[in-house]
């Protein structure tokens, strides 16, 4: 009886050595299972959507071309396809500081707009486009600087996966760059516009600002509401682009 009972022990003490490494082994596959997942449903359509753009504008660049960049996940994408057709076009003007690093590190020179005369392309992402080719922009704070850019450029060339196209815009908070002390100001007349703001919390955006999330706004008519928000003291700019609007919205195929 006793020769088993140390065997059983033994056993036990064994099962009990074994559990550390197969817990590692086992969180260590469920991360690169949720790698793989990231990979194949999110990155894929961005990818897809950005050898659009580069089939798009690739033949039509050349050595004194400026072209537009926006800022996010879709567009990083797209620098990354850009990085290998960087000796056929002069350089870049980039709407934010991330994408700017971005460019940089794959040796695409980044102007200044005021140094530039004009700019061709303006390749971005949205947060929301509707029917009309009318979109939501700034979920990664940028949209101000996103519309400049794009208003300089002749060719706006949107680019987005499928999950972004709606039939009618509001269902993504739309964000509001305000002068921070004029915050509590400002949201108080969004309230009275029938929004609901809220504060972006722990952001600044490259202009030293910060950005209000407003859901609950009506943008059936898209313009006004754009003229309507931007007219209020103490807004930088809001995240509706209609009258900034793409010639062009690229939708991954995948
Ligand atoms: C940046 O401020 C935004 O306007 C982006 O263009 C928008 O949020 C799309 O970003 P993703 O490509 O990351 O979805």
């Amino acid at each position: 009886t006793s020769y088993t009972l140390a065997s059983l022990m033994s056993f036990m003490y064994f099962l009990e050595c074994l559990k550390l490494p197969v817990l590692f082994i086992f969180s260590l596959n469920a991360i690169v299972l949720l790698n793989f997942l990231y990979y194949t449903f999110m990155s894929a359509p961005k990818i897809n959507v950005a050898k659009q753009a580069i089939s798009y504008i690739s033949n039509k660049l050349t050595p004194s071309m400026v072209i537009g960049i926006g800022t996010g996940s879709t567009v990083n994408y797209f620098i990354e396809e850009l990085a290998s057709y960087s000796h056929l076009f002069q350089g870049a003007v980039s709407s934010s500081d991330a994408s700017s690093e971005i460019l940089e590190s794959k040796g695409i020179h980044v102007y200044d707009l005021n140094d530039v005369n004009g700019i061709e392309f303006y390749i971005d992402g949205a947060d929301e486009v509707d029917s009309e080719n009318n979109l939501i922009k700034g979920g990664g704070a940028a949209h101000t600087r996103e519309k400049i850019v794009a208003s300089a450029a002749r060719d706006f060339i949107c680019i987005v996966d499928k999950s972004k196209m709606v039939q009618t815009l509001g269902e993504f908070p739309l964000p509001i760059e305000v002068i921070p002390q004029a915050r509590s100001l400002v949201a108080r007349r969004i309230v009275s516009l029938g929004g609901t703001p809220e504060l972006r919390v722990g952001v600044k955006t490259d202009q030293g600002n910060e950005i209000l999330d407003v859901k609950n706004l009506n943008l059936s008519s898209p313009k006004e509401m754009e003229s309507k928000l931007n007219s209020i003291a103490g807004v930088v700019d809001n995240g509706i682009f209609a009258f900034q609007r793409p010639s062009v919205v690229l939708v991954s195929e995948v």
